[in-house]
């Protein structure tokens, strides 16, 4: 029997490469928490909140970002926040993830870093146990901090520098290029951290350069903006340099004016190693299914492309080699045994 494309997107085997789990933090939980914390958030209810989530730019939408932070205190509430967000997952056919977090969002307000990465690895091992879902703990750098926040981030995860398997930038971009951040990737590639950055975003092509030239990147996370510089696009190319593109967060941070002119297809025909992501689907509007929809919907996308993103999805990960071969075998597998109407 022939299926739709939303339930054909849905039981297509994926990975989520480009999750900020604080971005998951529904208004429901964030006031369910605040109120077990004793903690004032500014919202009266969740209707408020998701009214109060129209940006304009990254910078506005960082801004409720971190103050929706303020929700997050014990390590069960991080547990409770990758655990709500990995029962979803499960639901919609994601099969390993490499969410980021963000330490200084949390130490700098006196919360431990170890509460915060005890809190999310034991969610993320019990979601391998009960979910079977993999993953690869990412933890982020913010660029608008200073470089010494971020070194002592580094220091804070040496105790756990074997469960977490890689270290990002992010944050605020424009005026914080990841040249400024070379000694910490350096000393991150020296401790056998995968090294990812968020770059072109809003920034420029350079923060692309920049990203792979100084920081190592192995995978550049949104990188909207190498289309404006065919050098780069086609070096992106020819090193099969993985995109993280978030389609959704995109269209809602007015990086690009609508879906429509999305440059995802673009990317893809150019032979880019592209993959479709949700960012932080509880401001956004979707979770990663939503994000593959509705980039097929409005760009014409079809049942074999989004085939292909989903491959792509575990090509650009940070699984051993085995791992990612069957999990292309099974996304192949699948799309053989599933007609789409
Ligand atoms: N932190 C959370 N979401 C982000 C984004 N889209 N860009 C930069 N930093 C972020
Ligand atoms: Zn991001």
């Amino acid at each position: 029997m022939p299926v739709d494309l939303r339930t054909y997107a849905l039981g297509l085997p994926k990975a989520e490469l480009h999750l900020h789990l604080e971005g998951t933090l529904e208004p429901e939980m964030m006031l369910a928490l605040a109120q077990r914390n004793g903690v004032e958030v500014r919202y009266e209810s969740a209707e408020a909140a998701r009214a109060a989530y129209e940006f304009h730019d990254l910078q506005s939408f960082l801004d409720l970002y971190y103050a929706g932070c303020a929700a997050l205190v014990t390590e069960d509430d991080f547990y409770d926040l990758t655990w709500a967000y990995l029962t979803r997952a499960a639901q919609e056919g994601i099969v390993h993830v490499e969410p980021f977090f963000d330490p200084q969002t949390h130490t700098d307000r006196g919360v431990l870093f170890g509460t915060v990465v005890q809190g999310i690895l034991r969610a993320l091992e019990d979601g391998q146990e009960l979910y079977g879902i993999t993953y690869r703990l990412i933890m982020s750098f913010l660029r608008d901090r200073p470089v010494e926040s971020a070194m002592r981030t580094l220091e804070h995860a040496r105790l756990y520098r074997r469960r977490i398997a890689g270290v990002g930038l992010d944050s605020a971009e424009m005026g914080h290029q990841p040249e400024d951040f070379a000694e910490v990737f350096d000393i991150a590639r020296e401790r056998g951290y995968h090294v990812v950055a968020h770059a072109g975003e809003e920034g420029p092509p350079a923060y692309i350069a920049g990203a792979l030239d100084v920081l190592g990147a192995e995978r550049i996370d949104h990188g909207d903006a190498c289309l404006q510089s065919p050098a780069l696009l086609s070096r992106l190319a020819r090193d099969r340099v993985p995109l993280t593109i978030c389609p959704l967060s995109n269209v809602r941070l007015r990086v690009v004016p609508d879906m429509a002119s999305h440059p995802l297809k673009k990317l893809m025909d150019s032979e880019l190693l592209v993959t479709v992501n949700s960012d932080d689907p509880a401001y956004f509007g979707g979770y990663l299914t939503d994000n593959y929809l509705a980039a097929a919907e409005a760009l014409g996308l079809s049942a074999a492309q989004l085939t292909d993103l989903a491959a792509n999805s575990f090509a650009a990960s940070f699984l051993d080699d085995d791992e990612k071969d069957a999990r292309i075998l099974e996304v192949r597998h699948y799309a053989a045994h599933t007609p789409v109407e």
